[in-house]
């Protein structure tokens, strides 16, 4: 059922013969019953299944999900910050909101992402298309995060949506939680949001979820190509809630304050299949 539901959510125009198809295929996978067919042959099939049903994407698909955040700073009578990073921020949308509705200058809206090394498609392709509004600052795995972002500044907000499970533990220590520590102010916030990944049924959800966004982003076919590199680089580093919490606790100087469902309410928690939720953490 749960598969069920995360197949039509990502693909949501799939006649219900094509749905049940590919619903299919993907049990068999889990049950183990393709043992010999490699993961990139299974992915090759239901792209060319899905071709037909690929859909553009909204660009201001998450500003309902921004709205939400505001209401939740008003409710709560917090002021509305000011000054945003966002780690592994992809095009930077949700930055682009809070830019665009509260006239924020480009300097105070820094996406950091992941320098591309190589120009083989990655997991990831976005067009970085808000430079006007927003600053896109580039690391490697290499790099020095303080060479790239202003040392004085600090920020009264930074934010890391569904990204920290595409990194490693090491960067994570190394640079992830560093920036975090000495970017946010003192009384700023990081809204953090990821999957509670507390079972192997919910990580196998979770990995389904990714090579199914991974099809319906681009157009037309992947090619075998893009589909082995995608194999063979994509990182899927899941943790519990608990854990999760515990860790960024004890190395960002920060305090869990609120946990919120996938829609940034209070209420019930891990009702969708990927159990995605908000945390809401307070710098000391
Ligand atoms: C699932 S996307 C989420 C994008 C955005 N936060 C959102 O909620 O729409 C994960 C993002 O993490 C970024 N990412 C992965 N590894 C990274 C790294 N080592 N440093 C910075 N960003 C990284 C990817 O490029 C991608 O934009």
């Amino acid at each position: 059922m749960s598969l069920h539901s995360l197949i039509n959510k990502i693909i949501p125009f799939l006649p219900k013969k094509t749905s049940q198809e590919i619903n299919k295929i993907i049990q068999n996978v889990l049950s183990n019953k393709t043992e010999k067919m490699s993961l990139i042959v299974v992915l090759k099939q239901i792209d060319d299944i899905i071709v037909p049903y690929k859909k553009k994407h909204n660009a201001n698909r998450q500003n309902w999900i921004c709205g939400q955040i505001v209401k939740y700073f008003e409710l709560h009578k917090i002021s509305i910050p000011q000054s945003f990073v966002d780690i592994g921020g992809g095009n930077g949308n949700v930055l682009h909101f809070f830019a665009q509705k509260y006239f924020l200058p480009k300097d105070d809206c820094i996406c950091i992402e992941k320098k591309r090394d190589t120009l083989e498609k990655s997991e990831f392709q976005y067009e970085y298309s808000h430079i006007e509004r927003i600053k896109y600052v580039f690391l490697t795995e290499k790099d020095d995060f303080e060479e790239l972002v202003d040392i004085d500044k600090k920020v009264d907000c930074i934010l890391c949506m569904v990204s920290l499970h595409h990194m490693t533990d090491e960067y994570i220590l190394n640079t992830v939680f560093p920036l975090i520590r000495s970017k946010l102010k003192a009384g700023g916030y990081l809204l953090f949001k990821e999957h509670n990944a507390n079972s192997s049924d919910v990580v196998k959800l979770i990995e389904w979820e990714h090579h199914l966004y991974y099809l319906v982003e681009q157009s037309g076919q992947r090619s075998l190509n893009e589909l082995e590199n995608y194999a063979n680089t994509s990182i899927g580093n899941y943790k519990d809630r608990e854990f999760n919490k515990r860790w960024i606790e004890k190395n960002v100087e920060c305090q869990c304050i609120e946990t919120l469902n996938n829609i940034f309410e209070r209420g019930s928690l891990d009702e969708t299949p990927t159990q995605l939720y908000w945390q809401i953490f307070r710098k000391k």
